[in-house]
């Protein structure tokens, strides 16, 4: 007999589209969704609120532990300063064992999970049936996050977003404490030339496949 739920492990870099497909696989399917970038996003944005160096290994620790998943706040973590602060905190072992555990306490909920992150499915989640590794080129990543940009009114710099996004892969990729890769044995989605339904279309039809076999 099965006592655990179905869990959906998604996993790519920053603006990828992972978070919208997470979500909406969720609803989809009636699963739980976690992005567990939130959780990473909170210790960061504790620690520049409370004026603490980024650094500050002990005060990111005692930071997470404190971390709440059910009280994350998505819009006062949303912020761009807040995400770059939760990439610095997140090379920090401690902080992710400690993320890792809660993270994992959510993936137990029933009927099931889908989770969204960096590490999901060769860390927090190895076992889950289905691990999804969505990627895009760093150009149409940028170019996806410029046009969010512009339609909320902000002024945005092409040249800049494209940066962020290399600069942010870099130390996602290669931290040495579970660093963003594919899990062996992940599907890859490389959504640059893919609309946001034609990936839905796909995963459903690889999570369908996957449902009907357990
Ligand atoms: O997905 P995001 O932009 O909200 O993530 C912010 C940072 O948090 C990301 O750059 C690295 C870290 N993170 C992580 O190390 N592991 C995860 N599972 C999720 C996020």
């Amino acid at each position: 007999t099965k006592t655990q739920g179905f869990v959906i492990a998604i996993d790519g870099p920053a603006a990828s589209g992972k978070g919208t497909l997470a979500r909406r696989l969720a609803a989809h399917y009636g699963l739980h969704h976690l992005d567990t970038g939130l959780s990473y996003r909170a210790v960061g944005h504790a620690m520049l609120k409370a004026g603490s160096d980024l650094s500050d290994e002990m005060q990111a620790i005692a930071t997470a532990r404190d971390v709440e998943l059910a009280a994350l706040d998505r819009d006062v973590l949303s912020a761009h300063a807040v995400g770059e602060a939760a990439s610095k905190i997140a090379v920090i072992a401690q902080v992710r064992r400690i993320l890792v555990e809660k993270q994992r306490a959510f993936s137990r909920k029933l009927p099931g999970t889908v989770l969204d992150g960096r590490d999901i499915g060769t860390v927090v989640c190895p076992e889950a049936p289905v691990k999804l590794y969505v990627t895009a080129s760093a150009e149409v990543r940028a170019q996806r996050r410029y046009e969010e940009e512009i339609s909320k009114g902000i002024v945005a710099d092409f040249g800049r977003i494209l940066a962020d996004i290399k600069l942010r892969d870099e130390r996602d990729m290669d931290r040495q404490d579970s660093p963003l890769k594919p899990a062996q044995d992940a599907y890859l989605l490389d959504t640059s030339k893919m609309s946001i339904e034609a990936a839905f279309s796909a995963a459903c039809a690889i999570i369908d496949r996957v449902m009907a076999e357990n």
